[in-house]
């Protein structure tokens, strides 16, 4: 899978897909992400690439032009499955967007800056409008990282088994179940004696029931979705 970003704050990303899994999956070419700088595609003085709102008003908006350039040139090399915008005012993330996302094969990210992009980018190339919650960022690329993140993990191959997908939170609606290691006993602080009786059938009923209880407690809301 390719995943570009396009972002007027390249440096931004430069950590968050060094490190860890999104690092082994790159280097065993099951993901590529590239950072796109918009101030490359300007054709404006001083590589800008935002201007002051018709009708007045705070804040600076991206311009049309430099978002329609870049695609254009992105588009010779690659046909994107999806054109997501990342913005407060999308549809919010959830595990199961993730999923559908990590089947494609070449994504688009869009990272908002300032009061947003001009609205007739969004009426006539973006196909999805993403939110990762009900809070505002100072730009979507914070956002785009989140959803590469969510996303790289979940194409085959790149976990192993002991980081295996399929026992994540949310992954059959249900949050997951409490984890311990090493010692058995912290200063009077044990396991539950269920995760040491080597039984595991037993072990997974307990870690059912306890998911069950903590989506219970803590998210009803996933259990009548
Ligand atoms: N850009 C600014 N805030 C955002 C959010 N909550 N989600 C996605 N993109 C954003």
């Amino acid at each position: 899978m390719k995943i570009d970003i396009i972002t007027v704050v390249p440096d931004l990303l430069n950590g968050p897909f060094s490190h860890s899994i999104l690092k082994r999956a790159q280097e065993k070419e099951l993901l590529q992400v590239n950072v796109i700088n918009l101030r490359d595609y300007t054709t404006y003085a001083r590589a800008q690439v935002d201007d002051y709102p018709f009708g007045g008003g705070a804040g600076m908006v991206i311009m049309i032009e430099p978002l329609v350039n870049a695609l254009e040139q992105l588009q010779q090399q690659t046909t994107y499955d999806d054109v997501i915008f990342l913005t407060p005012d999308g549809n919010t993330f959830n595990q199961k967007m993730a999923n559908q996302l990590s089947l494609k094969k070449n994504l688009l990210f869009i990272c908002g800056h300032y009061k947003g992009i001009d609205q007739r980018f969004r009426d006539h190339f973006v196909t999805q409008e993403i939110s990762i919650g009900d809070y505002v960022l100072s730009g979507g690329e914070l956002a785009a990282a989140v959803l590469t993140d969510a996303i790289g993990r979940l194409i085959p191959g790149v976990l192993n088994d002991e980081t295996s997908a399929l026992t994540d939170s949310f992954q059959d609606n249900l949050l997951a179940p409490p984890v311990y290691t090493r010692p058995e006993n912290f200063k009077g602080w044990s396991v539950p004696p269920v995760l040491l009786s080597g039984n595991h059938q037993r072990i997974e009923d307990w870690r059912h029931e306890q998911a069950v209880s903590r989506t219970k407690e803590r998210r009803p809301d996933l259990l009548t979705d």
